[in-house]
């Protein structure tokens, strides 16, 4: 996220009522796209836990919360009325990164059921069919002299206590931890995401004992039915745009309140019993149970290819770390990169073989910062801490590119040694967008290429907040995004962003995805972006350009194996225009089909109003001359076959 920005083109009222005709000559040459062009930028912001990573439990580990506070006990409560819990420091830690333990203290003499219940994060799908996988560990601090036995009961339930899936798992009275696991699947589907997870136990068989428990965790089915994975309708959607690459883990995220607090690769590896979780940086607390292992193998799974960022020393209390204490960074930064790429012999190497990943993961950009331009952070990344990174990482991996951060188009500072690759952010309103569609247009070609890894439209263009993205605001953005399938010689990748927002824990609006535990909203930006990366092609061809206050432009790819090209026209005007293509090619289908997505000024797509606006496919009559009739405020792709 960036805060301020130095506009390139700044923003005028753009033409909003306009009727003419734009004649468009394509030509046969232009150059190749990227197969990066289009992707995702991710950190854990309104959604990692609780959003993208499929864990259930909210607060399963107790982690980075301070006993026997009540926030401390945030998403659960007792279960039974003589039965107390608590967060406590356990005497005997089930490991150094997780100190705590849910406490369940059972009063002499009780009978019933007692235990505790889970809200999930903000809510708990139940789905028929869905094998959901759990587990816990669990002591007896203090064994009693008899050894007990009994079971534990695990379901799902209403928060009326109407029970849809259960199983039980025994124990004994163990006084060191133990680990149990337990599945079960509900038979029938509940609309309402209002449920609980709980865990209880018959009072009389405990009855004056205290358990402890922790890491109580319970998954649904994951994206290609992984492990510790991530959730199987966000990854769909996601699929769904074919993106060619994922940015993580940050964004601010990477950076921390303080060094200390930043995002350290090392600590999100290995079992998540030996993940300490850390206060993100945005508000919550992040387990880290979707780590860089799992990031890359679902990247993997998903096909797209990673821009993995590297604490680059400098963090949101605008503390950089001195010149003289780099080394540690430098090492860390190195190290991370060997858990990717290294050999299994690199000892970062042998922790992803051990997790399951022994052949390396892809690995082409490495992101040195997170806007690295933005105030305190000027100084010293331009004086010592871009060159200290760059220096050792590009020597150690002279193969990666190495990204620098982060301006906006018309700002570029000079640093040394010199950024083959840039970082630019810029959040603005739609009439920056729609003037901004030539902004790569007059940057010099010397080599320097452009990553726009975080843009969207925040603001309509009096200045008003928006809760979700609106027509308007996306159709700029597709206005923009012309400019990268024209630059796309210049430009390498670009992601909207924020990517996620749960509906219930919203750290920032618009997001192009919002979800609930059981549903997901397309926003009408989700559907430019799917427009734009499932028709980017592999050439650019050069076409009869437009001005940057016109409310048309287009641009035309092709994908060459397919023969296919692709003639993406975006109208931001609210009435009609009428853009009409002459094409080179020798032979040209005679019809083609297009897909439109347009609504009324305003449109949003929201929780209670999903399906607001959506792509609507059709079909024309194509050839040499192709005459095309724009809807207001539209995005549109014809396709045809040509050669
Ligand atoms: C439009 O066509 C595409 C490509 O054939 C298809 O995947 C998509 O489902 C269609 N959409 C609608 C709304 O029919």
């Amino acid at each position: 996220m960036i805060f301020n920005y130095l506009p390139f083109a700044l923003a005028t009222a753009a033409a909003s009522v306009y009727a003419a005709t734009f004649p468009v000559t394509v030509s046969t040459t232009g150059h190749a796209v990227p197969s990066t062009l289009y992707g995702l930028m991710f950190e854990d912001i309104n959604s990692g836990d609780g959003g993208l990573y499929a864990e259930l439990i909210m607060n399963r580990g107790f982690q980075q919360v301070t006993p026997g506070t009540s926030a401390a006990l945030q998403a659960w409560a007792a279960l039974g009325s003589t039965s107390h819990i608590s967060v406590v420091k356990s005497s005997t830690a089930v490991s150094t990164a997780l100190p705590n333990a849910l406490s369940l203290t059972v009063t002499s003499g009780t009978t019933g059921t007692v235990g505790f219940t889970n809200t999930g994060f903000f809510g708990i799908p139940v789905t028929a069919g869905w094998k959901y996988s759990g587990s816990f560990y669990y002591r007896f601090p203090t064994s009693p002299a008899t050894q007990v036995s009994g079971s534990f009961t695990v379901d799902l339930r209403s928060t009326t206590g109407t029970v849809f899936t259960s199983t039980t798992v025994p124990f004994t009275s163990s006084a060191g931890w133990k680990k149990v696991t337990f599945s079960f699947t509900p038979s029938s589907t509940q609309t309402s995401v209002s449920n609980l997870f709980a865990l209880s136990v018959n009072a009389a068989t405990v009855s004056g004992l205290t358990i402890e428990f922790t890491l109580i965790s319970l998954f649904p089915p994951t994206f290609n039915n992984r492990a510790n994975g991530i959730r199987m309708d966000l990854s769909q959607a996601l699929l769904d745009m074919k993106p060619g690459f994922f940015r993580f883990p940050g964004g601010n995220n990477l950076e921390g309140q303080t060094p200390a607090q930043r995002w350290a690769w090392e600590l999100t590896v290995n079992d998540v019993v030996n993940r300490p979780g850390r206060l993100g940086d945005w508000g919550y607390i992040n387990t880290d149970g979707l780590g860089i292992y799992e990031y890359l193998q679902w990247i993997e799974d998903m096909e797209m290819e990673p821009i993995m960022a590297v604490y680059a020393g400098y963090s949101l209390n605008g503390q950089s770390v001195a010149s003289a204490d780099m080394q540690q960074y430098i090492t860390e930064a190195i190290n991370q990169i060997n858990f990717v790429i290294g050999s299994t012999s690199t000892a970062q190497g042998a922790i992803r073989a051990a997790m399951g990943h022994p052949a390396p993961f892809t690995l082409n950009y490495v992101e040195i910062g997170n806007e690295d331009f933005l105030s305190q952070a000027t100084a010293s990344y331009a004086s010592y801490r871009w060159a200290d990174l760059y220096n050792a990482l590009s020597a150690e991996f002279p193969q990666l590119n190495f990204i620098a951060t982060s301006a906006t188009s018309g700002f570029v500072p000079a640093i040394s040694p010199a950024p083959k690759f840039w970082d630019l952010h810029i959040y603005s309103n739609p009439n920056f967008f729609i003037n901004g569609a030539f902004n790569f247009d007059i940057l010099a070609r010397n080599g320097l290429q452009f990553f726009q890894g975080e843009y969207a439209t925040t603001t309509q263009n009096s200045g008003a907040s928006l809760p979700y993205p609106f027509i308007d605001g996306s159709i700029a953005e597709a206005a923009y995004m012309t400019g990268f399938d024209r630059n796309s010689d210049i430009v390498f990748a670009a992601s909207y962003a924020p990517l996620l927002n749960h509906v219930s824990s919203t750290q920032w609006t618009p997001n192009l995805i919002t979800h609930t535990p059981n549903s997901v909203i397309k926003s009408t930006s989700y559907y430019v972006q799917q427009l734009f990366s499932l028709y980017k092609g592999d050439t650019y061809l050069t076409s009869t350009t437009n001005t940057a206050s016109s409310p048309v432009q287009w641009s035309a790819t092709k994908n060459t194996a397919g023969q296919q090209v692709f003639l993406k026209v975006i109208n931001t005007a609210t009435t009609a225009n009428t853009v009409v293509f002459t094409l080179p090619f020798g032979t040209i289908s005679t019809a083609g089909t297009g897909t439109v997505l347009t609504a009324a000024s305003g449109t949003m797509n929201t929780p209670a109003s999903p399906n607001a606006a959506a792509p609507k496919n059709f079909t024309f009559t194509a050839g040499k001359t192709i005459t095309y009739n724009a809807p207001g405020l539209s995005a549109s792709v014809l396709i045809v076959s040509a050669h």
